[in-house]
């Protein structure tokens, strides 16, 4: 018996479809987490985030607990926070720097290598048992893209960088920002869990147009603060309210004329007089490296990025680098922590972070009303997708050519992977 469709696509009609179910079904999640979440590449975290040899954070991946940790060579390693005893996890610290992860236990205890060194009564065990063969188990494929550090459960997956695609081209126009191009996470997480199944936030992500709606109340703290709401003078670089655009292996993107004020080089009122000097340099710094139009590139248009299933870089008014997982069909975890040049001034990273604070925190602008649109569709799907079981995606469907920010292309590439990887395709395939 075939499975029924789940995304209708039918370009003849214009007509594209997703399923609520997909939305809503625990069987829909768990086949999400072996089809998806075991077979794509998926952000574990920043090399900036462990500078020194036993630097480590623990976090939540494709829902196993895991061990970030730069290892006594000074190479980035991921481990599962398992220990090989009896399974305890063995770090329990959210981060730190040790020199041994150390299981309470029965005191078991690994060093940064992830190397059983120590067990408490060893000569107890048969001659059989060698420490060598009990280290701490690591995925098969950890790899990086310029200091994006990424996991994977599938031991054939494709190579990273073939996987990113076209994403790798909007991750290096993010690392343009930093005069030795090199960015770092900043000390500090954004942690909340939304009442919503995870693609809602993916769709959210790159959906502009929500924009004018959902955060009217922003635009209008904008339009009073003095900013003026039309695109810059550059604004040549893109169709006038930007594009939706497709990056291959289910990868998308909004690139869009910048008018809310960028820390590098993109000046509002809302930053107040004392900073315009600051951000002028900025600018000036940014044309004198990369010329006119890559700076402006850089500087007058800002993205969102989706690496799909669940990084997305928002290259806005601050760099937001934010990835969640789902806790059950209709709840996922976010983290989100903010990106900034390590060359910057106190003065940058001050407007940066507040940007970081009053845009994209949950305590901000944009977050609490993201939020409450998401958990909105989840009570509204919930209880009623046997009812009403096809939401619309066809924006822009009629159209040849290039797509605006508002159109949906974007989102259906989003669906259209997660459609093919649920039938059992692999990613790249
Ligand atoms: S479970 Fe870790 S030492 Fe026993």
């Amino acid at each position: 018996m075939t499975e029924p469709r789940l995304v209708i696509d039918d370009a003849a009609a214009r007509d594209f479809r997703v399923h609520r179910s997909t939305l809503v079904e625990p069987a829909i999640l768990e086949q999400e987490r072996r089809r998806i979440f075991d077979r794509c590449w998926i952000y574990v975290g920043h090399e900036s985030e462990i500078r020194e040899p036993g630097d480590f954070h623990t976090r939540n991946v494709a829902g196993r607990p895991v061990i970030l940790c730069r290892d006594s060579r000074g190479k980035p390693r991921v481990f599962l926070n398992t220990c090989r005893h009896r399974g305890a996890t063995v770090c329990r610290e959210a981060r730190g720097n040790a020199r041994l992860f150390f299981c309470f236990y029965h005191g078991w205890s690994y060093n940064r290598d992830g190397a059983l060194v120590g067990v408490p009564g060893a000569d107890a065990y048969p001659p059989s048992f060698r420490k060598e063969e009990h280290g701490l188990a690591e995925p098969p494929r950890v790899d990086s893209y310029r200091g994006f550090v990424f996991l994977n459960f599938d031991a054939q997956a494709m190579a990273l960088r073939d996987y990113l695609a076209g994403a790798t081209e909007y991750i290096d126009l993010v690392l343009d920002q930093s005069p030795s191009g090199r960015m770092e996470i900043i000390r500090g997480v954004q942690e909340y869990d939304v009442a919503a199944n995870w693609k809602l936030l993916v769709e959210n992500s790159f959906d502009d147009y929500h924009l004018l709606t959902t955060h009217k109340t922003w635009l209008d703290y904008l339009r009073n603060s003095g900013v003026e709401m039309k695109p810059p003078a550059q604004g040549h670089l893109l169709p006038a309210h930007g594009i939706g655009k497709e990056l291959g292996n289910g990868h998308a993107v909004i690139d869009n004329v910048n008018f809310r004020g960028r820390p590098v080089a993109r000046w509002i009122p809302v930053y107040g007089e004392a900073a315009k000097p600051e951000i002028e340099r900025i600018r000036a710094e940014l044309v004198a490296r990369l010329g006119e139009a890559r700076a402006a590139r850089v500087a007058d248009t800002n993205r969102n990025l989706v690496v799909f299933p669940n990084l997305v870089i928002n290259d806005g008014s601050s760099v937001t680098v934010r990835t969640f997982f789902p806790l059950s069909a209709d709840r996922m975890q976010v983290r989100a922590w903010a990106l900034g040049p390590v060359d910057e001034t106190a003065a940058a990273r001050a407007i940066r972070l507040d940007s970081f604070l009053t845009f994209y925190g949950p305590g901000g602008f944009a977050t609490p009303d993201d939020v409450e649109a998401l958990e909105a569709v989840q009570a509204g799907i919930g209880a009623t997708h046997r009812e009403v079981p096809w939401s619309v995606m066809s924006r822009g469907m009629a159209k040849e050519g290039e797509q605006l920010n508002t159109d949906e292309r974007h989102l259906r590439a989003f669906w259209l992977q997660w459609d093919r990887l649920m039938r059992g395709a692999r990613p790249g395939a």
